[in-house]
Order: structure tokens, then C-alpha cells, then sequence
């Protein structure tokens, strides 16, 4: 097995070689930059050459924290920077698009955090106007570079488990939507800000499904005024798939499991970093194979985490499509249908219908 682990050891592996390394400069100094986009910068030697916030207090303190060399003053001051080749933007998804926008007019190549955008048309807007510039443009979908994840991935890909027949994840944990203060007023949250990783990597695995059906929910004496809890599911032509998620867990018992279903066998795990967010754990990953075949379940041994180390992933392949020409494995042009799928979940959770993709 150690030999065959090696194959999908090497997909998973997050390195970014130094003639790809392109100046970045960062728009947002919140907790994901601080505590997530830049530890994984500094793993990976790449340059952070500039940062701006609204709140430049915030700015200057991630800047010393982290030894950004420059605070901008404001957004344009930034663009205006011509040593600047990839903007960097993590903010409230409300305030992302007029950023986008400034940014691709700069010239500039773009990994935009999720939600890319709150509604299908302003996805492909930003879609379309870095693809009429010439730009290259990721979406933050990190997911797909958990170690965990992109492993399960890959044995999928090399036929491992056999036609995917259903996926399912299910996450019981205590989110601290308190640390979100924009969060509070989001009438669409639990899957516009958190559980759109899920659906986006359900896509991954599966593509488009043909309906969805969603359902939600919120808990007495919660945070923020959006749906804390979801349960979609999906039909595809030969599969489906199951996303259930509660975020107000009030028996202390985290939990975050995913399970892949083929007609050779099965792949399953742990999301590490749900179990104690946001420090967490290494994902668990097993996988049972007639095809290779294994003698049971064999675990794979997952040595990087979500939080910080899939934040190289999303950076490095748009660092790699710049230089290659490459396609990002989370790019804005895949992730309007990622968006797509968030609106038909939440517009089957508004009828009370099933909604159909086709
Ligand atoms: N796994 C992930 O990829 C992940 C995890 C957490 C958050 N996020 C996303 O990242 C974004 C930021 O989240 P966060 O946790 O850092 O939030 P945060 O509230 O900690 O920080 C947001 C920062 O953006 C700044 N800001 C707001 N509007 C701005 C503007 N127009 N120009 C410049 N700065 C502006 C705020 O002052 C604040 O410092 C959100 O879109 C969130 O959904 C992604």
C-alpha cells in the first residue's frame, strides 16, 4: 500500500516552486487572514508585499504580526502599486464584487475568498470581465486542497471505489458565529458562508446534479438571524449525495465525517479541523478497495491540516495558472456553478420544492 499511497501523496502535495513565486498584496486583515492565508503564505516562502483594510488599526497590527512590509492607505493606493501582480481579497462577500472589479480594471490576477459572490449573475460578471482581461481569477475554495480531501480525490480519479454511487458528510459542531459581527444580519448563512466548501466539493466529486433538495433550520437563542442548520440533498444520474449540517451543537461532542460510496469499494474520514475550529486536527482518511485491492480498511496517513496548510493549494494554482497557463482547481469560472448550486439549495429551501438543475 505504501507504494500506491505514494501517488496520492504527491497529488496532495502543497509545495509552490520559487519561479512561480508573484508578488501579493492582501485586501481584508480579518481572522482567516491572520490566521490562515498568511501562515500558509510564510510555509510556502511566498511574498506578501502589501496589505490594506477599512480598519487600518487592523491592517497595521496583521502587517507587524506577520512582517508585511507595507500598509496602503486605501484600496487604489494598492492597485496603484505596480509591483503588485495578484490581489489577495478576504472579505464580507457584500464588499468583494466592487474590489473584484477595481482590481481586474488594475490589471491584476485575483484569488477571491467564498462566497465569490451572493447570486449567479454577479459570479459570472466577475467571471467574464477576468477572462475578457486576460486575468487569471481563483475562488478561495480551499476544501479541495485538504489534505484529507484532495486524497479521497484522487483515489476516486484512479478508480479506486469504482463509479462513485453517493457521498455524504454530516457536521455537528458549536460555531461561534460571534466572531462574525457581519454575519449576524445574514438572512442566508449556514450555506452562504460555511457550507458552500461541502457543496462545492460534492461538485468535485460528482458534477452537476440534475435537482437538490434543501431544508433548514435555526435554534432558540441563536447568534445570527440565518439558518444554523441545513440538510440538502442531491440526485444525479447514477448517485446522490447528502449534506447535513448543525452549527449549534449544545452536547459537546464536535463531529465532522464524510463517507464516499463506489460499486468497488468506499473512502472514508474526518474533517480534522471542525473537531476544535480553528486549530483542529489532521484529517483521518480509510479506504476499502476490491480493486487494488485492500486487505479491509487501510488508512491513509494525512499529515496536513485544513487551517493553514489548503490556504497554499488555492494560492498556488492560480501562482501556477499564471505561469503555465494552467486552469485553477477552484477557478471563478467553475465556481459560478458552485453558486449556482447555493441558490438552487436555498431557493428549494424557500418553496419547499424539489428544483431542478437541468
Ligand atoms: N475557509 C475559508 O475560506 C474562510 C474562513 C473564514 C472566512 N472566510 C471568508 O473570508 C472573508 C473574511 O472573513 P474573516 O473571517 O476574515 O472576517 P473578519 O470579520 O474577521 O474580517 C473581515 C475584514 O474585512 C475588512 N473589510 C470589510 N470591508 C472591507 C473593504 N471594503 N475593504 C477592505 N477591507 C474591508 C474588515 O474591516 C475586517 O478587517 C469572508 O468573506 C468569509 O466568508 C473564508
Amino acid at each position: 500500500m505504501i507504494d500506491q499511497f505514494r501517488e496520492i501523496s504527491d497529488y496532495c502535495r502543497l509545495e509552490i516552486p520559487e519561479a512561480q513565486r508573484r508578488p501579493i498584496a492582501i485586501v481584508g486583515a480579518g481572522g482567516i487572514v491572520d490566521g490562515a492565508h498568511l501562515p500558509a503564505y510564510a510555509l510556502a516562502g511566498l511574498s506578501v508585499v502589501g496589505i490594506t483594510d477599512v480598519d487600518l488599526d487592523r491592517a497595521r497590527a496583521v502587517a507587524e504580526r506577520h512582517g508585511i512590509p507595507r500598509v496602503y492607505g486605501s484600496l487604489e493606493e494598492l492597485l496603484a502599486d505596480a509591483d503588485v501582480e495578484v490581489v489577495d481579497i478576504a472579505v464580507p462577500a457584500s464588499e468583494q464584487p466592487a474590489i473584484f472589479r477595481a482590481a481586474i480594471a488594475a490589471g491584476k490576477h485575483i484569488l477571491a475568498q467564498k462566497p465569490f459572490a451572493v447570486s449567479p449573475e454577479i459570479a459570472k460578471e466577475l467571471a467574464d470581465l477576468a477572462e475578457e482581461a486576460g486575468l487569471v481569477a481563483g475562488v478561495n475554495q480551499q476544501l479541495r486542497f485538504d489534505e484529507g480531501i484532495a486524497a479521497a480525490h484522487r483515489m476516486v480519479q484512479l478508480g479506486w471505489i469504482g463509479e462513485v454511487t453517493s457521498f455524504s458528510l454530516t457536521v455537528n459542531i458549536a460555531t461561534q458565529w460571534e466572531l462574525w459581527e457581519w454575519a449576524r444580519q445574514l438572512e442566508r448563512l449556514e450555506i452562504m458562508v460555511h457550507s458552500i466548501h461541502y457543496h462545492d466539493i460534492v461538485r468535485w466529486f460528482l458534477g452537476e446534479p440534475t435537482s437538490v433538495y434543501a431544508m433548514a433550520g435555526r435554534t432558540p437563542g441563536q447568534f445570527p438571524i440565518g439558518e444554523t442548520r441545513t440538510v440538502s440533498s442531491y440526485r444525479f444520474a447514477d448517485a446522490t449525495a447528502v449534506v447535513h449540517v448543525n452549527h449549534v451543537n449544545r452536547g459537546g461532542d464536535n463531529s465532522a465525517e464524510f463517507r464516499i460510496d463506489g460499486v468497488a469499494g468506499a473512502i472514508r474520514g474526518t474533517l480534522g479541523l471542525l473537531y476544535d475550529y480553528p486549530d483542529g486536527r489532521t484529517d483521518t482518511l480509510e479506504v476499502f478497495s476490491s480493486s487494488l485491492p485492500t486487505d479491509g480498511w487501510v488508512p491513509y496517513p494525512v499529515t496536513q491540516r485544513w487551517f493553514p496548510h489548503a490556504f497554499i493549494g488555492t494560492m498556488g494554482s492560480v501562482l501556477d495558472a499564471i505561469a503555465t497557463g494552467s486552469t485553477p482547481r477552484s477557478s471563478a469560472r467553475d465556481n459560478v456553478k458552485t453558486v449556482e448550486l447555493v441558490e438552487a439549495l436555498y431557493r428549494s429551501m424557500d418553496t419547499n420544492q424539489v428544483v431542478r438543475l437541468e
